[in-house]
């Protein structure tokens, strides 16, 4: 049976990918700070929403929701309406993390995911949560079991520091890994994206360049 596939709502990503994510998946995002993590996050949730599927964004962050609506306004993706009629959800659980254990917070995300029934999940950022939890590798497979269970792609969204390709914890328990990468080139720098990972899908070997502009992100067409 051919798998399914859900588009990832990033223009030119989805030919790199066979077509889209597989469904159910967890697919990491991530690259260093700046490098559009929360945009690509936001960005797939919306264009799901577009096509009438529900999304819920969950940040780790403790910041307010108009925050994260004021910085994703300038973006033309973006449309708060599907927020106000329920399609996404937003949730924070950044100030429950401090004083819960992981299996609370497995609890916390499970209810929250069996009342919005949602097709698209992203969680945004995870690495917050390894100064929370003893064990962080053991909450990863366990939150991985959890959303794997609904039939829905999760895109979670991982900080990469210094030199590290990826961060590994996250890297071995997803299905997919997207690398987002910034590098200087003489007085600029430049955006690029790589797939590291796709779990059943002939994906793109090379690097290739991508771009953020008002309309959001986007992969470029040349290759390297
Ligand atoms: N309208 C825009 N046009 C072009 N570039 C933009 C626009 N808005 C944001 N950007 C770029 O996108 C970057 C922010 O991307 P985003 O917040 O998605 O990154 P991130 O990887 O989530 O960062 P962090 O690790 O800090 O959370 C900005 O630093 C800026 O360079
Ligand atoms: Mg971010």
């Amino acid at each position: 049976m051919p798998i399914s596939r859900v588009l990832s709502g990033v223009p030119g990503l989805d030919p790199l990918i066979d077509g889209g994510f597989p469904a159910p998946s967890v697919i990491l995002v991530c690259g260093p700070a700046g490098s559009g993590k929360s945009t690509f996050a936001l960005q797939f949730l919306m264009n799901g929403a577009r096509h009438g599927e529900k999304g819920l964004y969950i940040t780790t962050l403790s910041e307010r929701a108009e925050w994260m609506f004021r910085f994703m306004s300038a973006f033309e993706f973006f449309d708060p309406k599907y927020f106000e009629n329920g399609t996404v959800s937003y949730v924070d659980i950044g100030d429950e993390l401090a004083d819960m254990d992981e299996t609370k917070i497995l609890r916390i995300l499970r209810k929250k995911i069996a009342e919005e029934t949602p097709q698209r999940i992203v969680i945004d950022p995870i690495n917050v949560v390894n100064t929370y939890v003893k064990n962080y590798r053991q909450f990863l497979f366990d939150l991985v079991t959890m959303l794997k269970y609904w039939n829905a792609v999760t895109v979670i969204t991982g900080e990469v520091k210094g030199n590290e390709e990826y961060p590994e914890d996250v890297a071995y328990a997803s299905d997919g890994i997207i690398r987002l990468i910034m590098r200087n080139e003489g007085d600029i720098i430049k955006r690029y994206v790589r797939v590291l990972k796709m779990r059943g899908t002939m994906h793109s070997m090379s690097t290739h360049p991508l771009e953020i502009t008002q309309q959001g992100i986007a992969v470029l067409k040349a290759r390297f």
